[in-house]
C-alpha cells in the first residue's frame, strides 16, 4: 500500500521549515551530520547534537548534513557546556535557522539567539521549567517525558501527563518527546495538544544509525520493561537493561560518587560489545521489532497516523 505522506502543517513545521513535525532527537555522538541530513532529506527535522563535539567537528558535521540535503537542519546546544556560546556562533555563521537548547537556563543564550534572528526550542520536563523558558522568549518547547531514552528529569512526569498540562499553561507550541515510535504515538501526541514530536529510540533501530549492530538488535528484542533508570542520584538516564547497567546499579548501591558513575557511563557509552555498553533507549523499544531505513520510519509514522485518525473518528460516528 502506498502511504499517504502529503505535507503536514503546524507551528512546529513553521518554526523548523520541515515537511513533517518530526524532529530527530539529539543523541550524543549519534545525531551527527549524516543522520541529520538523512532525516531532513526525508521530511523530518534533522538536528545535530553538539554535545561532546569540538567546534571544528561541529562545522564538519553541519557540512556533511548539507551535502545530503537542501532541507533545513538544526543544532542542539546543551546550555551548561562551557563552549555553548561558541557553538551558537558556529550555528549562526553556518546559516542554521532553528536550534534547540537543553540542560540549562535558556536565558543564557536567548539574547544572542534573538539578535541573530534564529528560532529556538528549549527542552523541558516540567510546567515550571517550560514557563521560565517561555518567559525567556523561546519560540517553543520540547517536552521530555520519563519514558524517553537518555537523560530524563528527576521529576519523572510521563509524556502523557506532561503534554496537556504544558499546552494549557503556555502560549508557545509544544513538541512531545518520549515514547513515540509510530503513527499512533504521533496522533496521541497531537490529540494531547502537541504540534510536533521528537523521536530518538525509533531512529536508533535504523540501517543508517551509527551504532553497533548489537545495540540495534538489543532494541528490537527488548520488551516493554527492557529499560531501566541508572544514575538516579547523579543524572538519571534511561538505558537498555544489560550487564553494564547492572554494574552501574551495583555502584549506586555501594555508594559510588556521581563522578564515578558518570565516568563509567561515559567510558562505556555505546561500546561495541552490547553486554559492556551503556546503551540509552526509551520504553518504546518494546514496540520496535525491525531495523528499517530512516525513510521507512518517517513514512510509516505519517502514513499510520493518517489511517489511525480515520479509525478513531469511527468511534465518534457510532460505526465500527
Ligand atoms: C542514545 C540516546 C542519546 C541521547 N542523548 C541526548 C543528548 O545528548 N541530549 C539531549 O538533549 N537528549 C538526548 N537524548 C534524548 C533524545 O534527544 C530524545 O528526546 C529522546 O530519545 C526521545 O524519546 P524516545 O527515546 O522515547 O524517542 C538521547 C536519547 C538517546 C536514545
Amino acid at each position: 500500500m502506498k502511504e499517504n505522506t502529503g505535507n503536514m502543517h503546524s507551528r512546529i513545521t513553521e518554526l523548523t521549515g520541515a515537511r513533517y513535525p518530526i524532529l530527530l532527537g539529539s543523541m550524543r555522538f549519534i545525531s551527527l551530520g549524516e543522520m541529520a541530513g538523512i532525516v531532513s532529506e526525508n521530511g523530518g527535522f534533522g538536528q545535530i547534537g553538539a554535545s561532546g563535539l569540538t567546534i571544528g567537528r561541529l562545522r564538519e558535521e553541519i557540512r556533511k548534513a548539507r551535502s545530503l540535503t537542501d532541507a533545513p537542519i538544526g543544532i542542539n546546544i546543551p546550555v551548561y557546556r562551557p563552549n555553548a556560546f561558541e557553538t551558537l556562533e558556529v550555528a549562526i555563521e553556518e546559516g542554521v535557522r532553528t536550534i534547540t537548547t537543553s540542560a540549562g537556563d535558556p536565558n543564557k543564550l536567548a539574547g544572542r539567539i534573538k539578535e541573530a534572528g534564529l528560532k529556538v526550542l528549549h527542552k523541558c520536563s516540567t510546567v515550571s521549567m517550560a514557563r521560565k523558558a517561555q518567559d525567556a522568549g523561546v519560540d517553543g518547547v520540547i517536552a521530555s517525558g520519563a519514558e524517553a531514552g537518555g537523560h530524563v528529569s528527576r521529576e519523572q512526569i510521563t509524556t502523557f501527563a506532561l503534554i496537556p498540562q504544558l499546552v494549557d499553561a503556555l502560549r508557545i507550541p509544544v513538541v512531545a518527546a518520549g515514547g513515540i515510535g509510530d503513527g499512533r504515538g504521533l496522533l496521541a501526541a497531537f490529540a494531547l495538544g502537541a504540534e510536533g514530536v521528537e523521536v530518538g529510540t525509533r531512529f536508533l533501530a535504523t540501517s543508517e544509525a551509527p551504532v553497533s549492530e548489537g545495540y540495534k538488535s538489543r532494541i528490537i528484542s527488548a520488551d516493554c520493561d527492557g529499560t531501566i533508570l541508572i544514575g538516579r542520584t547523579a543524572m538519571p538516564s534511561r538505558v537498555l537493561r544489560n550487564q553494564a547497567a547492572a554494574v552501574v546499579e551495583q555502584m549506586e548501591r555501594d555508594g559510588a560518587s556521581k563522578e564515578q558513575i558518570n565516568a563509567y557511563a561515559d567510558e562505556f557509552y555505546c561500546h561495541d560489545d552490547p553486554d559492556k555498553a551503556i546503551m540509552p533507549a526509551g520504553q518504546i523499544a518494546g514496540l520496535i521489532g525491525t531495523v528499517v531505513s530512516v525513510r521507512e520510519v518517517i513514512e510509516a509514522i505519517i502514513g499510520e497516523a493518517r489511517t489511525r485518525l480515520a479509525d478513531v473518528n469511527c468511534y465518534f460516528q457510532g460505526r465500527m
